[in-house]
């Protein structure tokens, strides 16, 4: 059983994603973090990110066990994720890995949750559920800025809101795996909606797609 759940950055995906996970005993992927262990990579290397060929043995030699450097979450980091996210050398290194995550859960797990930008698209294109997840950029640069302040990284809220508008028309406009919501994604806007809200609104959509009795 998989689960793809889209969106832009602090749009409440990958929070989503991990309750949904927990909740239905699934595992989960956070593919963004893929991308921003390619970058922080190239940072540590003070490698350019338009360096290619780096950033493809970046990609090639990422160890995925290690994905909980807490400098992932770093804005720099994921700033320079959707700058090596652009280029198809690096994806086209990630995808297998996704791929076999969903096909072959960790843990004997019987479903998997994924989130990210072309998880319904390009990674599951037969996923049993998909979820496009939005939220106004500027709610999203406000939990951005509270998750920051909170990891003790404040930073000028104008600031944000730009770095989020930049990495949107990044993502959205790149030629390789734009971040779109595939044709039968089921739409949520978490704009309003606190973590639970959200949460409650997609076991709703879950129930009204019959996964409760597949399981
Ligand atoms: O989701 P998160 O903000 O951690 O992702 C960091 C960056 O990685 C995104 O801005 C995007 O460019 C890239 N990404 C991607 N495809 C995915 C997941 C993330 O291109 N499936």
């Amino acid at each position: 059983m998989i689960i793809t759940i889209d969106g832009p950055s602090a749009s409440g995906k990958g929070t989503l994603a991990k309750r949904l996970a927990e909740y239905l005993g699934f595992a989960h992927l956070d593919t963004g973090a893929l991308y921003r262990a390619v970058a922080l990579s190239l940072i540590m290397q003070k490698k350019d990110p338009s360096d290619v060929a780096a950033a493809k043995a970046a990609a090639q030699t990422l160890d995925f066990d290690t994905l909980d450097n807490p400098d992932l979450r770093d804005e720099k980091t994921g700033k320079i994720a959707s700058l090596v996210a652009a280029l198809p050398d690096v994806r086209a290194e990630l995808l297998a890995f996704q791929r076999n995550f969903a096909k072959n859960p960790p843990g004997g797990k019987k479903g998997v949750v994924i989130d990210g930008r072309d998880i319904g698209t390009v990674v599951c294109p037969n996923a049993d559920i998909k979820f496009f997840i939005t939220a106004s950029p500027e709610i999203r640069a406000s939990r951005r800025l509270l998750e920051l302040e909170t990891r003790g990284k404040p930073v000028d809220p104008g600031q944000i809101l730009k770095a989020v508008q930049d990495r949107d028309a990044r993502d959205e406009t790149r030629e390789i795996s734009p971040l779109k919501p595939a044709q039968d994604a089921h739409l949520l806007d978490t704009t309003n909606l606190d973590i639970d809200g959200a949460f409650e609104k997609a076991l709703v959509i879950l129930n009204k797609t019959g996964l409760f009795q597949k399981l």
